[in-house]
């Protein structure tokens, strides 16, 4: 315990003279206007962003095809849709895969069924997802992200 308060007491002398900055522009600081450019593009990120909201969308979405309704996993089937296409203009390489594989396919194939509330095209076309969101891993490069079925709720929605 004195140990610890000693390395405090140091971490404190050593950053007495620091002035931390609260200053908030890091992007107004930036004094041209490609350097702003820059900046906002890289807090844009990549494909990955656009996947932590695909993988956050299909969690509600799993769950309100299960309670069926239909409404509301359309709506977030709309949004993975969008967060795919927001994604691919961030990361061009990707687009081949995820149009073949998502956009133009079983994107459709399950806004059809989520049109008609038909449970047992939905249920087939939701194994059918998995399995291609899981073939756009394994050809991506990232075969270790596998696509499961969610286990617990996220969202206070239902
Ligand atoms: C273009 C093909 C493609 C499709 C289709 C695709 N993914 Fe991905 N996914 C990727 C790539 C590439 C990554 C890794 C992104 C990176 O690191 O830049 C990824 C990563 C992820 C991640 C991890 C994100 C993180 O960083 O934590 C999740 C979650 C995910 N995908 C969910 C899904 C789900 C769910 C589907 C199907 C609805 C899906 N993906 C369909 C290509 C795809």
């Amino acid at each position: 315990m004195k140990k610890l308060y000693l390395i405090c007491m140091i971490f404190g002398l050593l950053h007495a003279g620091n002035n931390y900055s609260t200053r908030s522009d890091w992007l107004l600081d930036i004094n041209t206007t490609n350097g702003k450019f820059m900046a906002i593009q890289k807090q844009f990120r990549g494909f990955d962003l656009a996947m932590v909201e695909v993988g956050y969308r299909f969690n509600t979405f799993y769950y309100s095809i299960k309670d069926k309704n239909y409404d509301l996993a359309l709506y977030n089937w709309d949004k993975i849709k969008k967060a795919m296409e927001n994604g691919i203009i961030r990361r061009p390489k990707r687009a081949l895969d995820a149009k073949s594989m998502f956009l133009n396919s079983q994107y459709n194939v399950m806004r059809k069924a989520l049109q008609k509330h038909d449970a047992k095209a939905v249920a087939e076309a939701y194994e059918e997802t998995k399995i291609l969101c899981n073939a756009c891993h394994i050809s991506q490069k990232v075969p270790f992200i596998e696509v499961i079925d969610p286990e617990y709720r996220w969202q206070p929605i239902r």
